[in-house]
């Protein structure tokens, strides 16, 4: 069987990476949460007070940012490491989801990201979840799904996961930050949020995750 790229894209809290964490598990194959990466940039930004507008400011930052992936042995899934710091908790925090998307949008932090993104698939077998990972990271992947789910669906599982770490959050904060981050990824000049024209579409609105993760084999296997 022939190693392939699988991509995923979609708006937020569509199951974008629970599913494609899924799918790398049972093709053993690698998976990269693209998303973590604009994250940790994100928090490094915050920390450091990059302002946005300062082109000078924001390459300095990019220059002195490193990511990495690491084996979480506890939970059995990569977290992300941001200078060899383990900061996967903390780019999950809402002052973080806040500031993604402006981060996100600059075309250095594209650069970036995309190029190292690349990289990652050189030798293919990999599952990379994100906005642009079909169009613009891997615009050749043998396999690209975009993921839908109902907005009020999207909400309610976003609520359910900050929630629990968070009971404070309301569902009207995590609403707002949906579809302003939804907004600004799709409306960006650089890598906006789009399906690839070539791309399956997959709504998991009714579906369960193994049903889910049923579909997207059948799919992938048949481009194996
Ligand atoms: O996937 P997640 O919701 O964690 O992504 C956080 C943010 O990172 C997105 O709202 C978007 O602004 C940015 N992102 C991006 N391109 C990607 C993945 C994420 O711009 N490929």
């Amino acid at each position: 069987m022939k190693k392939i790229i699988i991509t995923l894209d979609g708006f937020s809290s569509c199951g974008k990476s629970t599913l494609a964490r899924q799918l790398a598990k049972e093709l053993n194959y690698v998976f990269i949460d693209s998303g973590a990466m604009y994250r940790a940039i994100t928090l490094y930004f915050i920390r450091e007070h990059i302002d946005c507008n300062n082109t000078e400011q924001v390459k300095r930052a990019l220059s002195e940012v490193n990511l990495s992936f690491e084996y979480n042995p506890l939970t059995g899934q990569s977290d992300m490491y941001l200078n060899d710091e383990n900061v996967e908790l903390l780019i999950r925090e809402m002052v973080v989801s806040e500031r993604v998307s402006e981060v996100a949008a600059l075309k250095e932090v594209r650069e970036f990201g995309v190029a190292q993104q690349q990289q990652m698939g050189i030798k293919k077998g990999i599952v990379m979840d994100g906005r642009d990972i079909g169009t613009t990271v891997f615009p050749d992947a043998e396999l690209k799904i975009f993921v839908t789910a109902d907005p009020a669906v999207r909400v309610e599982r976003r609520f359910k996961e900050l929630y629990e770490k968070n009971p404070a959050i309301t569902i009207e904060e995590v609403k707002r930050n949906l579809e302003m981050r939804d907004y600004v990824d799709s409306n960006r000049e650089f890598s906006p949020l789009r399906q690839a024209a070539d791309a399956v579409v997959l709504d998991n609105s009714d579906l369960t995750k193994a049903e889910q993760l049923q579909i997207a084999l059948q799919w992938a296997r048949e481009k194996m």
